[in-house]
């Protein structure tokens, strides 16, 4: 397998930018391909911004900034691209546009290159279709901002080798990045429960159970989550939540969009946080494990379904997400009965079978 020395980037909006900035940060070289050239442009002066609030925060050295500039490079056409180690893909989130690039990049790039794409919600499997050499084409899931979070999701398609795999975990690790391994499954590893837990919020509040503010006060003895779910819904924009929430859909009832994501999403709202005050412990406590249910259903059916490693599935929930009681290790502490009277009321009004990693809770993590 070849050294990744050189990657090209294609499409340098909010992920290529940040991935593009990381990569350059760690030594790599890379080539910026953007169909608006302008885009481009505007990447490695965002990148060079962000340098350079580095070194004032004494995070990066001054000499190491300039260097990292140099790494980067803006080409006119994706045939610049031909001599990259490594393609990653961040154009539009449309299953055509990206097909039809990759039928392009797969007569352009050498026989032993990479290719990857950070689709969120398209199968790797699907679009590995439209590449010649299947077996060298991975996802690579960043999660944003790509030049600050320590997660990127290695998502093995259908054909994808194992040695593409280990290849592109070893790249991870080199640019300072912790790689999770998973399926290409909906949702990935982390979306996935995520999702859901965002979901389970939005129901109580359209269930009358609980305001905003109430259910974000309780997210923090719930799953040690460092921000409320609506707090981070308003963050990555509720629109773009519901997009990724409507991608679980195949997976049943229980993934199906809360109310008022579907209202606050598609009118492309902030949902309205106001005051917690003081949350009798009853609430509170129902509050806590609905949000955990969102989350635990999910995590149990991901297990089942060897979506991802309890180990990896922890890293992405402490490090993506910031929950600093990641699941699998919170669902061994409560123990199997807890986690059981949690989950069963979710089981019973959506139809679920009785996830098989319910009989492994108490050492899932070990
Ligand atoms: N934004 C996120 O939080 C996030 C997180 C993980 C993954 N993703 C995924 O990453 C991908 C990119 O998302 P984004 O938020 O950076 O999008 P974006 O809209 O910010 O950027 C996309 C860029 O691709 C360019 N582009 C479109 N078609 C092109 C083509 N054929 N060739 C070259 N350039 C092209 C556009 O000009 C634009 O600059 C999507 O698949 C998205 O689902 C996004």
């Amino acid at each position: 397998m070849r050294e990744i020395r050189t990657v090209g980037i294609v499409g340098t909006g909010t992920m290529g930018t940040g991935i593009a900035t990381n990569l350059a940060q760690h030594g790599i070289a890379v080539r910026l391909f953007d169909v608006r050239p302008e885009q481009a442009k505007s990447a490695v002066a965002q990148a060079q911004a962000f340098w350079a609030r580095s070194v004032e925060r004494g995070r990066l050295s001054a000499e190491a900034a300039a260097a990292a500039a140099t790494r980067l490079a803006v080409v006119g056409s994706l045939a610049e691209l031909a001599a990259c180690d490594l393609v990653i893909e961040a154009i539009f989130e449309d299953f055509t546009l990206k097909a039809r690039l990759f039928e392009e990049l797969s007569g352009l790039v050498p026989e032993d290159a990479l290719v990857a794409t950070n689709t969120s919600c398209l199968r790797v499997s699907d679009l590995a279709r439209h590449m010649r050499r299947p077996e060298r084409f991975l996802g690579l899931h960043y999660f944003s901002p790509a030049q600050i979070n320590p997660i990127v999701e290695v998502v093995r398609g259908e054909a994808t080798a194992a040695e593409t795999i280990a290849a592109a975990l070893a790249f991870c690790r080199a640019t300072g990045k912790k790689p999770i391994t998973c399926k290409d499954s909906y949702g990935f590893a982390i979306n996935r429960f995520f999702c859901p837990y965002t979901n389970e919020a939005c129901r109580l509040l359209d269930e009358g159970l609980a305001t905003t503010a109430e259910i974000d006060a309780v997210a923090e003895e719930a799953v040690g989550a460092a921000a409320g779910p609506f707090r981070v819904q308003n963050l990555i924009k509720p629109r773009i939540n519901l997009h990724a929430i409507r991608n679980l859909a195949p997976l049943g009832p229980f993934y199906a969009p809360a109310r008022s994501l579907i209202e606050v999403g598609e009118a492309d709202r902030s949902f309205e946080i106001g005051e917690a005050g003081e949350i009798p412990p009853e609430r509170r406590a129902r509050i806590r494990d609905r949000l955990r249910m969102g989350v635990f259903v999910a995590v149990l059916q991901e297990l089942d379904e060897e979506v991802a490693a309890p180990a990896d599935i922890d890293l992405g929930a402490r490090e993506a997400l910031r929950f600093s009681k990641p699941p699998c290790a919170l669902m061994d502490e409560l123990g199997g009965a807890e986690v059981e009277r949690i989950v069963r009321p979710a089981l019973e009004r959506y139809g679920l079978a009785r996830p098989a990693a319910l009989d492994r809770v108490g050492r899932l993590s070990s």
